[in-house]
């Protein structure tokens, strides 16, 4: 995964940030880890627990696992990148939020889901002063950490989380084309072909996704009260019911007056694909405002459909990745999960 930060402008530099004062040392243990050549030829891929990062981000994910104090009140939502998180930010704020604001004074209105539930790994490190971080009320955060590489205190605070995962073709083609979009000059990036085959062989930005979705999928049937389990495709398909077990889930459960108040639809609908697409924060070649960023907002809605991987993929393809599913998955549960 490229990171969504602009590496030459960013905080990431400053020696008087927490992050400032480790990073000599997250970069000394990282020039010992196994590298590989990556998506574009500016970022290799480094392992680390079994999984692949970039530099940047490796560097951020160490520095999460050490400093990032997790609470029981927090709520934590977890994904691989490109498999819904943008609508599960938006989700889990319009959630939480919806008794702080009306329909005209909603936070989402103005700022780009990104803004407001950020990562541990991205923000925490790079970006501490920003306000949602300084806001001691905000309990929303994110990752795209593995379940495996979460930071301690989140299994210790016992809070809860959510996590979402997608049809690894689409996966794939979001994040794809999602690179295309990117403003900083990395290098070209790799052929549909070549990142498709890396991709398969578990080389992408916190993959391999299949590891990443079982350590989830394992967490969750060994502790079902501490995490939700969701999937991109039956969340398209039907998302009211999933939305109410979310907001129960997150502890901030839709009263029966509300219901009557058609709360769980306005939800839906706000964070809904097309509304979140043209609103005024997420248009056209905006940035986001608490921080730099190599993505205009609107780099993070590009279709919101299910199967635009037919419009790319050969048929070798498909087969290729459907078996490594079938094969990793068998027996788990995972393939009838969401059926
Ligand atoms: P596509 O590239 O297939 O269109 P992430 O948020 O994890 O980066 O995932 C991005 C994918 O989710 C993109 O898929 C994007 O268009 C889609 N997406 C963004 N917001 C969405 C929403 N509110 N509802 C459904 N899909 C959404």
């Amino acid at each position: 995964m490229e990171p969504a930060i602009e590496t030459n402008s960013s905080k990431h530099d400053q020696t008087e940030t927490e992050f400032g004062k480790n990073k000599k040392r997250y970069q000394d243990l990282i020039a010992t880890f196994p590298h590989e050549k990556g998506w574009r030829p500016k970022a290799p891929l480094i392992e680390y627990g079994g999984h692949w990062f970039i530099q940047l981000l490796l560097e951020g994910s160490l520095h999460a696992q050490e400093f990032f104090q997790a609470r029981p009140i927090d709520f934590l939502v977890c994904s691989y990148p490109k498999t819904g998180t943008t609508w599960l930010k938006a989700l889990t704020s319009a959630i939480a939020n919806r008794s702080r604001f009306d329909d005209s004074s909603n936070p989402l209105l103005k700022r780009n889901p990104h803004e407001l539930v950020p990562f541990i790994e991205m923000e925490f490190p790079f970006f501490p002063d920003i306000d949602v971080l300084k806001d001691k009320g905000n309990t929303l955060f994110a990752t795209h950490l593995p379940h495996g590489l979460l930071p301690e205190s989140i299994s210790k605070s016992g809070c809860k989380m959510v996590y979402i995962w997608r049809d690894p073709k689409d996966t794939f083609i979001s994040m794809w084309t999602f690179f295309q979009k990117q403003k900083v000059d990395n290098g070209p990036l790799n052929s549909l072909e070549e990142s498709f085959d890396m991709f398969c062989r578990g080389l992408s930005g916190y993959g391999p996704y299949l590891d990443h979705v079982l350590s989830y999928w394992k967490a969750y049937q060994e502790n079902p009260n501490q995490i939700l389990f969701l999937k991109y495709e039956t969340m398209k398909s039907d998302p009211f019911p999933h939305v109410k077990k979310l907001a129960e889930f997150m502890g901030y459960g839709i009263t029966a007056v509300e219901e009557k108040e058609g709360v769980i639809e306005k939800v839906v609908s706000l964070c809904s694909f097309e509304t979140l697409k043209n609103l005024e924060p997420n248009i056209g070649e905006k940035d986001r405002e608490d921080r730099p960023c190599i993505y205009k907002t609107s780099a993070y809605f590009r279709k919101g459909n299910v199967g635009d991987w037919q419009n790319y993929l050969t048929p070798e393809m498909v087969a290729r990745i459907d078996g490594l599913m079938e094969e990793k998955f068998k027996g788990t549960g995972l393939l009838e999960f969401g059926k």
